[in-house]
């Protein structure tokens, strides 16, 4: 037998169909899932007497036998073998002989597909959590590293205003956070029991759900057959939270690309994160900042491709289904090799701690000084008109904010007065914004300690996900 549906085929099928309908090359890397999944339905089949104990223990132990073979990368692959969950059964078969052809009783590839996905998925995300939350740790350690370096904030790409660098740190530690959240929620709707709904419609055997789910470690069981075989909801979903996170990431590869700039130069990147040109002898590129702007593209691009297949398709599976693997592996590892990359080059990174403050405009200080004429009582957009014509007649005369005394202050508003000093000075500035979010020392401080605590708790996090005895809380 070559193809285990040929029983009601009176030709052989076209080699060449064969090779087009294919998937093993991509779906391979579900053989441990899979076994996972047959173990736990050989377990379920003899419980409710479908299969004898003996015949389980056979079974077990041919899975046994391939779970070891696909280890050590010795499971061999043949060119009649249409996707992993067909290779699996056809090997148990010549390892146990006919009682192998039991394993799949009450049980249609339509819902092991959605089980070794979700399998798959669930293994991702605890990898995933791991990589934000070290990466959150390596911010935090920058944050703590410079955290009485001035830098200024940039909206449009222009001077705004003066802030910590930890503010900055800080604020990717937000994202990230925001970012497991995400992977949190969408992992509920992956910790559903796919298993034992059959090709559609269910089956006619007594099988057991409710202990194929405790097997496999699963907090809920599907609950209507068409839906269980079609949905791949989560899987977009879990594709989505990955692309936000890779997102983040560009973003901030983005901030380090312009800071390495020659004419910026606010950070110094260790030759062995960096790439040469086969020409210019002088360069040493940021690549890996590119390259993970440039991967994010490609996987925006996936996740369309995702939801395009999804698009058309009628109740319940359909054979399109099977393109959604090569696309959400591809988004899933590129998280998880950014991630990883990141977190090496971030550790190592330097902050040009006297370039950076050097380029500062005293101009950031303008929303300062307006401030200073507001709680003196001038109406804000007054005071900002105020403000406006000072820094014109500092560009005009050549100054900054700093090189102004009070007299030529006092030209554009008579409640200027000594005290503007205290006022034009970045740490001051810094310092006075005290505002719940705002990135004064003090507020600072406050958050690298709560970070701190908090991350120490995302530990047990990945400890009971990883142990399956993870339960959200509503
Ligand atoms: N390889 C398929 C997939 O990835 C599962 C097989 C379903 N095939 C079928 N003829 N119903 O979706």
């Amino acid at each position: 037998m070559k193809y285990m549906w040929e029983g009601r085929f009176k030709e052989e099928v076209d080699r060449d169909i064969i090779e087009f309908t294919k998937s093993i090359d991509i779906d391979k890397k579900l053989a441990i899932y899979d076994l996972k999944g047959s173990i736990a339905h050989t377990k379920m089949l003899s419980k409710v007497g479908l299969i004898s104990k003996k015949e389980e223990e056979k079974i077990l132990k041919g899975i046994e036998k391939i779970e070891e073979e696909v280890k050590k990368d010795k499971f061999k692959i043949l060119s009649t073998d249409e996707d992993i969950h067909t290779a699996i059964e056809r090997r148990l078969i010549e390892i146990i002989g006919p009682v192998g052809e039991k394993l799949h009783t009450a049980r249609s590839r339509n819902d092991q597909i959605v089980l070794d996905e979700k399998l798959y998925l669930k293994d991702s995300i605890v990898n995933i959590l791991e990589g934000i939350i070290n990466l959150q740790r390596i911010f935090l350690k920058k944050s703590e590293e410079y955290h009485n370096v001035i830098i200024s904030a940039y909206t449009h790409l222009k001077q705004s205003q003066p802030i910590l660098i930890s503010h900055y740190f800080l604020a990717y530690i937000e994202k990230f956070e925001r970012d497991k959240e995400r992977f949190l929620s969408a992992y509920k709707r992956v910790d559903v029991l796919p298993l034992g709904v059959g090709a559609c419609s269910g089956t006619t055997l007594k099988i057991d759900r409710e202990y194929l789910s405790k097997l496999l470690n699963f907090s809920k069981i599907s609950r209507n057959s068409l839906d269980t075989v079609s949905d791949r909801d989560f899987l977009v979903e879990i594709a989505f939270c990955c692309i936000t996170t890779l997102l983040h990431l560009s973003n901030f590869c983005e901030d380090i690309i312009i800071w390495n700039m020659d004419e910026i130069n606010y950070v110094i990147l260790p030759d062995k994160f960096c790439t040469g040109s086969s020409l210019m002898p002088h360069k040493k590129n940021p690549d890996i900042f590119e390259l993970i702007r440039g991967k994010t593209g490609s996987c925006i691009g996936l996740l369309t491709g995702l939801l395009t297949l999804l698009k058309g398709l009628p109740l319940s599976y359909n054979r399109d289904l099977q393109e959604d693997k090569k696309l959400l592996f591809e988004i899933v590892e590129t998280l998880n090799f950014s991630l990883i990359i990141l977190s090496k080059v971030v550790k190592e990174i330097k902050f040009n701690k006297e370039r950076i403050e050097k380029s500062i405009s005293s101009f950031t200080l303008s929303t300062d000084i307006a401030e200073y004429l507001v709680k003196k009582g001038v109406p804000f957009r007054k005071a900002h008109r105020i403000v406006g014509q000072i820094i014109n007649y500092c560009i005009d005369n050549n100054k900054d904010l700093f090189s102004l005394s009070i007299d030529e202050f006092k030209k554009f508003s008579n409640f200027f007065d000594e005290d503007l000093l205290n006022i034009l000075n970045f740490y001051n500035s810094i310092n006075l914004k005290t505002s719940e979010g705002g990135t004064s020392l003090s507020n600072v401080k406050k958050e690298i300690k709560r970070w701190k605590k908090d991350l120490k708790k995302s530990s047990h996090l990945i400890l009971s996900l990883k142990e399956g005895n993870f339960i959200l809380k509503k």
